[in-house]
């Protein structure tokens, strides 16, 4: 057994390593070392989730953004982006759909400051009458504390931030000054002290990224130990700051989806959208790896192609229905299957 293999085999046994050590483990990448992750990530998944991969119906609820990131398409300053706010009959009808979909949890998602805080309580509220079985997770970036709490008292489940990288000099390489590293990383202690389920999550493959920060990235997942962890790579938008950046590629998305699941074996991790772009069969080659979470979108066909975060996002032309059929025999044909559960944390 060579050294990055004792590594991973410790990794299994301990879900923890230094930080010097997950530089080396990300450094000693190679398809081989990457199967032996995916084997050992399988395994552990199927202890805890046996061959059950979780669905979350994805609401792109409105593209109006107040913030502008670098990497991403929707950002304030891209003038050729077509801003929409869907309407409540809207997105409730979404849910509704849904719900008779076999969905279980509601992901709401749009730029930030797109709804009020009040609107977005009222939402939740009807959302919970009419579905009270269904989680409803958001994802709506930073708020502060008492608006978060507002959130979470009006029946709001889990809150999705991504982190975007635990390293601070990364961060502002990818933010407007007027993005503060602290302030997100306090967003996500917040939440978790108030109680929500608390998702958080990295690009992989950004720009200036490097061992050395995704080793941090790893380091901050096994010290804050979340729910959920959103990660895919990066796809470059063509009207933003990096549209001429490399892509970053499924094989390091999929090598660290399965070291995220030897770190926390109850992860839940999503094979995301993203990962389905940058290959066709990026969502299975995540479930592979050890991811254990799809999220179909269930977005109104009429708006779809206006939630642009990046180049070539795929399912943009698809009808619910279609989404979730054609995940069910992703899954179905890798082995997995895709049930109708709420899909909290298993502790
Ligand atoms: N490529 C990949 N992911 C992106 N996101 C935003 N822009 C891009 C991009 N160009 C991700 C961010 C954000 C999430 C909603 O989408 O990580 O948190
Ligand atoms: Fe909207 Fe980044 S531009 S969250």
């Amino acid at each position: 057994m060579n050294n990055a293999e004792a590594l991973l085999e410790r990794l299994n046994e301990d879900h923890a390593l230094s930080l010097d050590e997950y530089e080396a483990l990300i450094e000693a990448q190679t398809p081989d070392l990457a199967q032996k992750a995916a084997a050992l990530a399988d395994r552990a998944r199927r202890e805890i989730y046996g061959n059950k991969i979780y669905v979350r119906g994805l609401i792109e609820i409105g593209n109006v953004c107040r913030n502008d990131c670098y990497y991403c398409g929707i950002r304030r300053s891209n003038k050729s982006c077509d801003r929409y706010v869907l309407d409540d009959e809207t997105i409730l009808a979404c849910c509704d759909e849904g719900d008779a979909l076999g969905f279980r949890t509601f992901v709401l998602q749009s730029g930030e400051g797109c709804l009020s805080v009040a609107r977005i309580c009222d939402l939740v509220r009807e959302i919970k009458r009419r579905h009270p079985a269904c989680a409803v997770t958001l994802s709506l970036g930073e708020y502060d504390r008492a608006d978060y709490q507002k959130m979470f008292d009006a029946g709001a489940d889990r809150y999705l931030l991504r982190h975007e990288t635990a390293d601070k000099a990364h961060y502002e390489k990818l933010h407007p000054a007027a993005l503060s590293f602290d302030r997100r990383m306090n967003c996500l202690r917040d939440l978790k002290a108030i109680g929500f389920q608390v998702g958080c999550g990295f690009m992989v493959g950004s720009p200036f990224q490097t061992a050395r920060t995704l080793a941090k990235d790893l380091k901050f997942i096994e010290a804050f130990q979340p729910d959920m962890c959103g990660i895919g790579p990066f796809v470059p938008h063509h009207a933003t700051p990096f549209a001429d950046e490399p892509a970053g590629t499924i094989e390091q998305t999929c090598y660290l989806l399965s070291l995220l699941r030897l770190i926390r074996p109850n992860l839940l991790l999503p094979a995301t959208t993203a990962l389905g772009t940058v290959d066709p069969r990026g969502r299975e080659k995540g479930i592979l790896a050890g991811a254990n979470v799809v999220m179909p979108n269930l977005s109104p066909t009429a708006t779809r192609k206006q939630y642009d975060l990046y180049d070539n996002k795929i399912c943009t032309g698809d009808e619910s229905a279609q989404c979730k059929n054609c995940l069910n025999m992703r899954m179905r044909t890798i082995g997995f299957e895709i049930v109708t559960d709420r899909g909290d944390i298993k502790k």
